[in-house]
């Protein structure tokens, strides 16, 4: 199952995300995807993973196990290279072993302090706080995504974490309008306006952190898990599924697209094994029943600033 693009181009509604996929376990996990059903893979530049996920792209290409063509392939521009679109991109190409992008994003509507392109540091400043750079506009940043369209890079670009505001902003200065808006979303953080606002002007949302991030968000941001939700967990036993699989499916249903990242190949057949089972209106009502407009990611522990503030 796929999702059109408002350029034409299809993007299946599940992908695999690879962020804090260790770079050793990369090629097995994206190997074993591609033989699961897997077609859509997020990668970016900040993952620091990319070399790793081109390795196993090629060897699935040359082998015979996928066509280019069948793939789609996402990858991100980080804040600290907002001024260096083309450059960035190009790097990404080269890591992924690729000779253009399914999609590209703006990885976050911030800048931040350049230092070398595709080394995605996060410089924090005297005080603790992340080196934010004030000179350079979304717009500016926006023109040169556009470019990547023309020069054959990217097929379709778009945002991620933007918000409403910014989201109409970027609609209103784009000559080329995004196709996808990637923000978290899970049955914990519905956003229903901001995916209601993207889908009323054509933008396709992603739902990164689909689980809620599960067991790594609640280590690294001590985080609360939708996954121990009972509402939740009601649903799985009465459609014979697990929590996760009820929460992918809530997504898929309501139209957005889904990017779970596991470890663990039995997770990874089940995340993908979505497809097989419909919830009902009433099933959608209880989950939006449980919406606690819940931010998982508190980037205030890392960046010494809520940068979504
Ligand atoms: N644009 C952005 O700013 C942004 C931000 C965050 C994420 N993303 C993208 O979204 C992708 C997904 O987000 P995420 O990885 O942060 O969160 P997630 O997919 O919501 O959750 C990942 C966590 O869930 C666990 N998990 C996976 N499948 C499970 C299952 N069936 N049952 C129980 N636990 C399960 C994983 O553990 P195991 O690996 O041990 O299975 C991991 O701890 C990322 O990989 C990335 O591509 C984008």
């Amino acid at each position: 199952m796929a999702i059109k693009l408002n350029n034409g181009f299809k993007m299946p509604i599940i992908g695999l995300g690879v962020w804090r996929m260790d770079g050793k376990d990369v090629k097995n996990l994206i190997l074993n995807a591609i033989k699961i059903g897997y077609r859509h893979f997020d990668s970016a530049a900040f993952y620091q993973n990319e070399a790793e996920v081109g390795v196993a792209l090629a060897e699935a290409i040359q082998t015979g196990l996928v066509k280019r063509e069948d793939l789609f392939i996402t990858t991100k521009l980080w804040s600290s290279d907002h001024g260096h679109v083309h450059e960035a991109c190009k790097d990404s190409l080269k890591q992924l072993q690729l000779d253009y992008l399914d999609l590209y994003l703006v990885h976050l509507p911030v800048a931040t302090k350049h230092t070398g392109v595709g080394t995605t540091a996060s410089t924090l400043d005297e005080d603790g706080v992340l080196d934010i750079d004030t000179t350079l506009s979304l717009e500016t940043v926006w023109h040169a995504m556009e470019d990547l369209v023309s020069m054959g890079l990217a097929r379709s670009i778009g945002i991620s974490n933007y918000d409403l505001f910014l989201t109409r902003d970027c609609l209103a200065y784009s000559k080329i309008k995004p196709a996808v808006n990637q923000i978290e979303t899970h049955p914990y953080f519905q956003r229903e306006s901001l995916v209601k606002f993207c889908h009323k002007h054509g933008i396709c949302v992603t739902a990164h952190t689909p689980l809620g991030g599960a067991a790594a968000n609640t280590e690294w941001f001590g985080s609360v898990s939708c996954l121990d939700d009972p509402v939740l967990k009601g649903l799985a036993k009465k459609h014979q599924k697990t929590v996760a699989q009820i929460s992918l499916r809530w997504g898929i249903q309501r139209n957005t697209i889904v990017i779970p990242k596991s470890s663990k190949l039995e997770r990874l057949k089940e995340n993908f094994l979505v497809q097989d089972f419909e919830l009902t209106e009433d099933d959608m009502e209880q989950i939006k029943s449980i919406d606690r407009k819940y931010r998982t990611h508190q980037t205030a522990k890392f960046w010494g600033i809520d940068v979504y503030g």
